[in-house]
């Protein structure tokens, strides 16, 4: 199927992503200092032989065993040609190390790991160069492909509700989008915490949610949530701007409105005497020491990925096309062959 996917995100309607692939991963071999890739070019995802990447100082090189999709992935693609020509897309990873740069410790060849990593050098690869410091071990309780779920969604639930909530034990927490990948990876993350947890999602959802770990779930199709919940003491809106207003209606006076869909006004928290944030941008912060944290709610048993499905990386279009419906349990995972 050839299809190409426009260049302009502001005007897209849902599902209008549409992409090019040309040729299956196992189409032609690699040579030893090259690899398979899915590029970005003049408006298509093709699947290319590149250069393999070499490891400078401080870095190591993975040999990627899995990618996961977030919604960035796709929205970046729109804007890709202001990456250079041919990015490589894909944030989250898990792999095991290939090979050690210059004066990276603590790493060999061979350890199984979970990265974030940065386009246009991304994850949709068989290898990918992450810096030592946006690396973690890949937990033992997770495959490679739940594993791969980790990092984008992991780290915007804690940095959000551990570094700028600072949700508390008791503390009663909104989850708006509880299925999500974000979503989930909050709602475990709150009851780690020992916060009292609330999630929206639709009823086929309700189920899965009780299963890691949420104390209510509120179907929002049977009306809307900020009529169910009340006096909550933090909101984490995963789902849209508008949810994000109508969440404002949920919290107690002196509670914490944290959106990752864009900013809310400041007189309408002020109004309702809460305070609005964001995780906001990391500005280049090492990712380990989140990934580090959310390994260990891994290996104690508190923290999961779902995974809705596998496609292999070249069907990655197929996956975009899927997520941008924006119904996702959990996460979508890329399979990447070698
Ligand atoms: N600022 C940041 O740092 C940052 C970081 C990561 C993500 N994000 C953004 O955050 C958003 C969420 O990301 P994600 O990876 O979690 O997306 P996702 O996994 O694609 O989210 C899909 C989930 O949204 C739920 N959902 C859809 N409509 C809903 C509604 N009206 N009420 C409640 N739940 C609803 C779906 O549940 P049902 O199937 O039950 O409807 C589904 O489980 C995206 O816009 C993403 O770009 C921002």
């Amino acid at each position: 199927m050839h299809r190409r996917f426009p260049a302009r995100a502001t005007a897209l309607p849902v599902c209008s992503l549409a992409l090019l692939l040309v040729s299956p991963l196992a189409a032609s071999a690699t040579g030893p200092e090259t690899m398979k890739a899915l590029v970005v070019s003049d408006g298509h995802l093709l699947l290319r032989t590149v250069p393999k990447p070499q490891p400078r100082a401080g870095e190591v090189r993975i040999e990627i065993r899995a990618a996961a999709v977030n919604p960035a992935d796709w929205k970046m693609a729109r804007m890709a040609s202001r990456m250079g020509p041919t990015p490589i897309l894909g944030l989250d990873a898990s792999g095991t190390i290939d090979a050690v740069g210059p004066s990276v410790e603590g790493w060999k060849r061979g350890d199984p790991v979970i990265a974030l990593v940065r386009p246009p050098h991304g994850a949709y690869a068989q290898y990918a160069i992450v810096p030592a410091d946006f690396i973690a071990p890949k937990p033992r309780t997770l495959t490679f492909d739940e594993a791969a779920g980790i990092p984008v969604a992991g780290i915007t639930a804690w940095r959000s509700l551990i570094d700028v909530a600072d949700l508390q034990p008791g503390q009663r927490v909104l989850i708006d989008g509880g299925a999500g990948g974000v979503g989930s990876a909050a709602v475990q993350i709150a009851k780690a915490r020992g916060a009292y947890v609330i999630a929206t999602a639709s009823a086929r959802n309700i189920r899965f949610l009780r299963s890691i770990g949420a104390d209510e779930v509120i179907d929002y199709t049977a009306g809307p949530f900020e009529r169910k919940v009340k006096d909550v003491d933090v909101v984490l809106a995963t789902v849209n701007r508008a949810d994000a207003l109508r969440a404002i209606a949920t919290l107690k006076p002196g509670g914490i409105l944290v959106s990752i869909v864009g900013p809310v006004p400041a007189d309408r928290c002020a109004a309702a005497r809460i305070r609005c944030s964001a995780p906001g941008s990391s500005g280049g912060q090492p990712a380990a020491p989140y990934l580090r944290d959310v390994d260990r709610l891994a290996d104690a048993g508190k923290y999961r990925v779902s995974v809705e499905r596998v496609f292999p990386l070249s069907e990655a279009a197929e996956a975009w096309t899927l997520n941008e419906q924006g119904h996702t349990r959990g996460k979508l995972i890329l399979s990447v062959a070698h």
